[in-house]
């Protein structure tokens, strides 16, 4: 079985990659590099021993995509291109809204022509917004995201659900991630955001490696036990194991499927702070800031479902998210060549 990932040199991709080389798939990356490094590619074949096919292009361009599809001829397609900042989309939506739905359509043109038929789709627990309830499940609202990052990916999940509609032969698994973080535990690959980190991981082993002077907490009057927001920190690695689950239940003809992928439990700002300092050993320089807009006080999954149907459950702790990050940033302090 030959996986095709969009997106395949970032963060998710990468280490995606190497979790389905080791399972015993092909690879074929492709990415337009725009938010990623050529170099993650010696990375990803150094830790699993294959090197993967590589294509420079956009997901956008009908034509360099389809020529791929043709001389690879994918089994199924993981798609994980698309910009994913809050902030530069609440600031530039129209190119939020373009980018991330011309090429989810593209991407889906193009399978269509070729016959590929298996899509698994990076989606986001953004798409719940405000929680209906917590924990949140597969049945909450999932047309509440408060930004219009959130809702391309509302969007792309509809478009998603009406070609499955249209098309019966099409099996489509929407993954919606919690808050990944964490790197490889080679310390090989890891997250390489650009310019100032939007997440509080990343932020965290930056101040840690000393190139931000220090972590301002968003806020510390939300109505939480120690008055910080709580959030259900996934490992990049259980993520990257949960998309090779995912490719094998579109095996099963599995139709549309959806699946919250997160640990079920939440931890609290100052908890994952905690938990850095005691991974890093070292004490971190933080301020209490005001909050962030659009912050919730509380979001984390029920995981119940992924674990019945995906036979897949999250194995790691906010201690093997920090220890990972941690050292990947501290051998790479700089990021990929
Ligand atoms: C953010 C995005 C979400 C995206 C997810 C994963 C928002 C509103 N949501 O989620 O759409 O899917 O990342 O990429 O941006 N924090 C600090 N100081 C910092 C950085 C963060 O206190 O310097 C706090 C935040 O206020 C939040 C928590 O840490 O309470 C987690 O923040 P973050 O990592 O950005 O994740 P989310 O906001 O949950």
């Amino acid at each position: 079985m030959k996986i095709l990932l969009t997106g395949g040199t970032g963060y998710i991709g990468s280490h995606t990659a190497i979790e389905l080389m080791l399972s015993g798939y092909e690879v074929v990356l492709v990415d337009n590099l725009r938010n990623s490094k050529a170099s993650v590619i010696d990375r990803i074949q150094e830790v699993s021993g294959k090197r993967p096919s590589f294509y420079e292009l956009d997901v956008a361009d009908y034509t360099a995509l389809n020529t791929v599809f043709k001389q690879e001829r994918p089994d199924a397609v993981i798609h994980f291109a698309g910009l994913k900042a809050v902030g530069e989309s609440v600031a530039d939506p129209l190119l939020y809204y373009q980018l991330n739905l011309n090429t989810s359509i593209n991407l889906c043109r193009v399978m269509n022509d070729n016959n590929v038929t298996g899509l698994v789709f990076s989606s986001s627990a953004t798409v719940y917004g405000e929680p209906e309830r917590i924990p949140l499940d597969e049945d909450c609202d999932a047309t509440r995201a408060a930004n219009p990052y959130g809702r391309t990916k509302i969007m792309v999940e509809q478009i998603l659900r009406d070609l499955c509609n249209a098309k019966p032969a099409f099996n489509v698994a929407l993954l919606r991630y919690f808050n990944p973080a964490g790197a490889h535990p080679s310390a090989r690959l890891g997250e390489d955001p650009t310019g100032v980190p939007n997440n509080l991981v990343p932020f965290l082993t930056q101040v840690a490696v000393g190139m931000r002077n220090e972590l301002v907490v968003n806020g510390d009057d939300y109505p939480t036990e120690d008055g910080t927001c709580i959030r259900d920190y996934i490992h990049v690695q259980d993520l990257a194991r949960g998309h090779v689950a995912a490719i094998r239940k579109l095996e099963k003809n599995c139709g549309l499927v959806t699946y919250n992928l997160g640990t079920g439990k939440g931890h609290s700002v100052k908890e994952v702070v905690a938990a850095f300092e005691r991974a890093t050993n070292q004490h971190l320089p933080k301020t209490i800031g005001p909050r962030r807009e659009g912050d919730v006080p509380t979001t984390y999954t029920d995981p119940s479902l992924a674990e019945r149907e995906l036979e897949w459950k999250a194995e790691l702790t906010i201690e093997d998210i920090c220890r990972d990050a941690w050292q990947w940033q501290d051998a790479n302090p700089t990021g990929y060549p």
